[in-house]
Parts: structure tokens; C-alpha cells; sequence
């Protein structure tokens, strides 16, 4: 095999292999670089979609005033990327990460988020030890029942307890409401503002005490809109906009990414049976879709196989390619630890997936 796949052509690709379309992720990056620059938010991408730090590169030059990470390690991997102003949207609380993150603070604008009192005390004391301070969000259940603080007084008494923790620099709230997929866009509209008043008006609460609440950070790509328009709230967090994925693909956000497969076997008329299964597409939000053609479908799974039924005419046979767009970007792209960057059937680029 060649080992330097750029300038090679898709149909040459080892695969499974997963492909990014940069015509339409620039596309993508484009219309969220045009919203966000008439926006009254900052625009902060959540990359726990792509892990890939050339990706969060683009969106910081297309205007983003930072990144969010779903985790410590895709901070970590980001930080060493170059990129500074980091917030981590899930809760740390084991000892060896709250003191990673110490040091990450002495070299980057890492935010942790917190909603627990005897955790914002080890972030405090691990920063003192380290001679530094942890910029933090307070996170508020705003919708989701996952973590969080409740809204209302009880995150206020929280933010006046962590605003006397040396170590700690409060800088405001998050309150993320989820994607709302499965909602109307009336229903979607109507579930964001009863979101959106739990978490501006516990902004407001912590205000009354003299108490600054300079970040107040939430939507995703199918609320951003809405979020963005609300008073109180300073900044937007979508992910999957700018890889996209099948449950997009009616969104001003197209899918960019794809899962080039193999035709591996037909055993008979209808059945077409491809090379990536469960361990190189994801099914949590439903079977991925067939790119670019209606005469074939994904009908299942299984561990190491795709299997397709085929209804057209147009001839399929054992050895052709077949590009399969995942149902839910952020868990396929995490099973690969690279994408092509793809301009037309040439490989542009390749790109690191990291955390
Ligand atoms: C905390 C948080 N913010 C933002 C997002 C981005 O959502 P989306 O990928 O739907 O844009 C997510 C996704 O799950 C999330 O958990």
C-alpha cells in the first residue's frame, strides 16, 4: 500500500475508511461563520463531533472564540494543538485529572465545569497548589436531568459558595438544553425558551448578589438559532454542524463525512454485503444512510459486516465502493483514528484524530 495516501484516489482506499467532503465542510464552516458574525453570541464549537484538531483550527479561523471538548483527553489534545481557550462540558472530579487540569491552566484558558461543592474544593485547592487559578462554568440542569445544578436559588447559593474558593475564578453558567432531534421545530422552540428562563434567570439571581456572570453558554446546531437570539445568553456550543451526519441532511448543515466501504460478497439478487459493520458505523441514532444513490439501502449491522439490500438495476458487484453516511457523526468518527480529506476522488488531506 502506498503510505502517503495524499494525491491517492478514494477508489484506491484501504477501507473502511473515513472520508471528509472539505468542499461541504466548508460550506458548513461558512454559513456558521456568516450566522455567527451578525450574531450577538460567541460562537464555540463543540469538536467532541470531529477530535480533529485541524478541524478546530478552521472553525477558530472561521470565527470561533473557542472550543468546547467532551472530555479531559480532548482538551489535552487540543491544548497541545494550539488551541487555548478550552471548555470541558463534562464534569472532572477523579484527583488525577483535577490536578492535570491545574497544570493545563498555567498554559491555556481551560474552563472546567462543576456542580458539586467538595469537587469546586479540590479544583481550588489543586490550583492553589499549582499557583494558579481554574476558570470555571457552573453547570445547571436546565432540561436534561443528567447533571448540573437545579436553576434558581439553588445555583445561586452554589455560585456564592465557590465564589469564596481562592483557587477558583467564576466566570458564569452553562446550561445545555440538548439537540431536541426528535421535536417539531414548535415544540423545539417552545422546549428552548423554558430552558433558556431556568438558566438566564438564575444569571439574573447571581447578579443581584454583585456577583459577574460574564459567560452564559448553550445551544447545539438544531437550537442555536434560538439560543442565539435569547437575552442573557453569551454564547453558542453546537458540534455536529460542521461534519453533519444523516439526521442533517434536510439542515442548511449538509453531511460531510462518509464511511467509504467495500462490496465484499453478493449472495444473491438483492443482498449486498459491504466491510464495515457495527466497528466502523454507528447505530445509536438509527442505520446509517447510502450516499449519492436510492437503488441500495443499509437494512443492518452486524459486527464486521454491512448488510444492504439492493432494489435497482444498476449493477453491483463483489469489490466496488460503496460510501455510507453515518446516522450520528460524533460516535463514528471517535472509532477511527484518522479521515481523509477528500477534494472530489483525490485525498487532499489527511487528517489526526485525537482524545
Ligand atoms: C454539552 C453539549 N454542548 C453542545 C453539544 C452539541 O450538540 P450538537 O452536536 O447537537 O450540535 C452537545 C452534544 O451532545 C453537548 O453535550
Amino acid at each position: 500500500m502506498n503510505h502517503n495516501p495524499v494525491s491517492m484516489l478514494k477508489q484506491d482506499l484501504e477501507t473502511p475508511a473515513l472520508l471528509v467532503d472539505l468542499n461541504v465542510l466548508e460550506r458548513n464552516l461558512k454559513t456558521m461563520a456568516d450566522f455567527s458574525a451578525t450574531s450577538k453570541c460567541n460562537l464555540r464549537p463543540h469538536i467532541k463531533t470531529h477530535k480533529t484538531p485541524a478541524l478546530a483550527q478552521m472553525q477558530i479561523v472561521a470565527g470561533a472564540k473557542g472550543i468546547c471538548c467532551g472530555n479531559l483527553r480532548e482538551a489535552e489534545g487540543m491544548i497541545a494543538a494550539g488551541i487555548r481557550d478550552v471548555l470541558v462540558t463534562k464534569e472532572i472530579v477523579l484527583p488525577q485529572q483535577i490536578a492535570r487540569v491545574a497544570e493545563l491552566a498555567k498554559q491555556s484558558e481551560i474552563i472546567v465545569i462543576v456542580d458539586n461543592a467538595e469537587v469546586a474544593e479540590n479544583f481550588s485547592r489543586a490550583a492553589i497548589a499549582a499557583g494558579t487559578k481554574i476558570r470555571v462554568l457552573v453547570d445547571v440542569d436546565v432540561r436534561l436531568g443528567r447533571s448540573g445544578v437545579a436553576p434558581g436559588e439553588a445555583t445561586r447559593a452554589f455560585v456564592r459558595q465557590i465564589e469564596k474558593m481562592r483557587g477558583l475564578e467564576f466566570l458564569g453558567l452553562m446550561g445545555y438544553e440538548g439537540s431536541l432531534h426528535d421535536s417539531s421545530a414548535e415544540e423545539r422552540e417552545k422546549q428552548c425558551q423554558v430552558a433558556y428562563e431556568k438558566l438566564v434567570g438564575s444569571k439574573e439571581l447571581i447578579e443581584r448578589d454583585g456577583i459577574p456572570v460574564r459567560i452564559v453558554s448553550a445551544g447545539s446546531t438544531n437550537t442555536l438559532r434560538i439560543a442565539a437570539k435569547y437575552r442573557g445568553i453569551t454564547e453558542v456550543q453546537p458540534g455536529s454542524y460542521l461534519t453533519s451526519d444523516a439526521r442533517y441532511r434536510d439542515s442548511e448543515f449538509k453531511p460531510a463525512i462518509s464511511v467509504l466501504t467495500t462490496v465484499i460478497s453478493r449472495p444473491n439478487r438483492t443482498r449486498v454485503t459491504t466491510d464495515a459493520g457495527q466497528k466502523n458505523l454507528t447505530q445509536d441514532e438509527g442505520l446509517p444512510k447510502v450516499k449519492n444513490r436510492d437503488d441500495v439501502r443499509v437494512i443492518a449491522l452486524n459486527e464486521e459486516h454491512g448488510i444492504l439490500e439492493a432494489t435497482g438495476e444498476k449493477e453491483i458487484r463483489v469489490g466496488d465502493k460503496i460510501e455510507i453516511i453515518p446516522s450520528h457523526g460524533g460516535t463514528t468518527i471517535n472509532m477511527y483514528s484518522q479521515m481523509y480529506g477528500m477534494r472530489g476522488e483525490r485525498v487532499e488531506d489527511v487528517l489526526e484524530i485525537v482524545g
